[in-house]
């Protein structure tokens, strides 16, 4: 049965420590490994973590509270609470947000489908020597394919389940695994020697890169995605929050997990691309091309370590299996934005909601499971340009349709009235601006996306 909107039937979590695992668990993703590092090798390093770090404080952090609120405030999905708060004229963001959570899982779940294809093959020690050509055979085409149809279907069961039984019972079995796993590979990877200039690499900055456009609008574009911002996803997960807490901490304690999970996993990822000399193998600092970006983590990593025999394995394993639980707890984020839609907006109930929608996705994510580069062009348009221009609107709506019930709002659970005034003052005068900017700035790699895709 449907519930209705709003009312003491809908769903909730279970307990507010469920609902910050659950929306770190959004935010912890194939994101902060697969893309994290390949952004960053591409964009310098430190230099790319420098503004990375200054988008996600400055810009990052104004618009999650604001999701955070507005989810809250309504306590229904995105297209019906911003129809309720702003008015008729703001569905189509909310159906925007809807748009983005199809188009990314689409794709985001070919990847995931790779994570489990390459644990399995590792715990059963059957990780082929040749590691280009078993990314060919398994990243792409029928065997890519078949790991994303079941990749999905396993978000789909977990989205149907619920939000207790669902998607906080997942959160709470899966984080502290994830964490765990992950301390223990970036301490491994202090036993390389020779690591050293991966992590000067990392830490240390190049300032002309600092002023790249291309690598602003990388890093820009990597905080919205990384946070799980600019499509509704904690907005959604807000809508479920019975009780009033503080919303600056919640955000805080959310981007700071994200970011170092992020950093962590540089720590192992870097020491590694030094160790086994694969800054030529990679072309950093030169133009990567999309079947190595997107295939570093997969073809180069595993290469390099596999050598070290059984340990390198367990490490292989390890590490895939980590991605695993990060990208499935993120996938059922990213469906639910669709599925809680689907239940608000038309009524459906949660089960038909979830298996339409997840059948729809699936479908729609063949493409990439076929072509690498339709995989790529939905990351740079979908995943980045679109989840800029959600965050932009969604920070218009707030800080000048909504700001008296926003901030109201947000000094619920809020003890520090200074908070509310330097959320304001990002929200209104800061991020609105600085993404339109970055906006303009990601036009030029749009383009020569498009144009790959298209042979031209
Ligand atoms: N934040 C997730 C990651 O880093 C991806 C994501 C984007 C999830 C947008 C939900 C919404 O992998």
């Amino acid at each position: 049965m449907a519930s209705p909107t709003g009312s003491p039937q809908r769903d909730s979590w279970g307990s507010h420590a469920g609902f910050v695992l659950a929306a770190i668990g959004s935010a912890v993703g194939l994101g902060n490994m697969w893309r994290f590092s390949y952004v960053a090798a591409e964009g310098g390093g430190a230099a790319f973590v420098l503004l990375y770090l200054g988008f996600v404080a400055f810009v990052g952090v104004p618009v999650m509270t604001s999701e955070l609120l507005v989810g809250r405030l309504a306590q229904v999905s995105p297209i019906e609470a911003l129809k309720r708060l702003g008015g008729p004229r703001w569905a189509p963001l909310g159906m925007l947000f809807a748009f983005c959570g199809l188009g990314i899982l689409s794709y985001y779940s070919v990847i995931a489908g790779w994570t489990m294809r390459y644990s399995f093959d590792a715990i059963r020690g059957a990780l082929p020597d040749d590691a280009a050509g078993y990314f060919a055979r398994v990243g792409t085409g029928m065997p890519a394919v078949l790991t994303h149809v079941l990749f999905m279907a396993i978000t789909i069961t977990i989205v149907v389940g619920g939000i207790k039984k669902g998607l906080e019972r997942t959160a709470i079995v899966l984080m502290p695994l994830l964490f765990v796993l992950l301390v223990g590979l970036a301490i491994w990877a202090t036993t390389l020697s020779g690591g050293g200039p991966g992590y000067a690499y990392y830490l240390r900055p190049r300032l002309s890169e600092l002023l790249d456009p291309a690598i602003i609008t990388d890093a820009a574009g990597q905080a919205f995605f990384s946070l799980s911002l600019g499509m509704g996803a904690l907005m959604t997960y807000a809508s479920y929050l019975r009780s009033k807490e503080n919303l600056v901490k919640e955000t805080l304690t959310i981007a700071v997990a994200d970011f170092g999970v992020a950093f962590l996993a540089g720590l192992f990822i870097f020491p590694i691309i030094f160790h086994f000399d694969l800054v030529e193998t990679l072309g950093l600092g030169g133009e990567l091309n999309t079947d190595s970006t997107v295939g570093t983590l997969f073809i180069a990593m595993p290469a390099a370590v596999r050598s070290l025999g059984r340990m390198g394995n367990a490490v292989i394993a390890a590490f895939f299996i980590m991605l695993f639980f990060a990208a499935l707890t993120s996938a059922i984020s990213l469906l639910e934005v669709v599925v809680s839609a689907a239940i608000d907006s038309w009524h459906w109930s949660r089960q038909k909601a979830a298996i339409v929608a997840g059948a729809t996705i699936t479908l729609l994510g063949i493409p990439s499971a076929l072509n690498l580069n339709v995989l790529d062009v939905g990351d740079k348009l979908v995943g980045t340009v679109l989840l800029m221009v959600g965050g932009f609107f969604t920070s218009i709506m707030v800080g000048y349709k909504i700001l008296p019930q926003a901030e109201q709002e947000l000094s619920l659970g809020l003890d520090n009235p200074m908070a509310i005034k330097v959320w304001r003052n990002l929200v209104r005068y800061l991020v609105p601006p600085v993404l339109l900017v970055v906006l303009i700035f990601s036009i030029p790699k749009l383009v020569t996306a498009v144009k790959t895709l298209f042979g031209v």
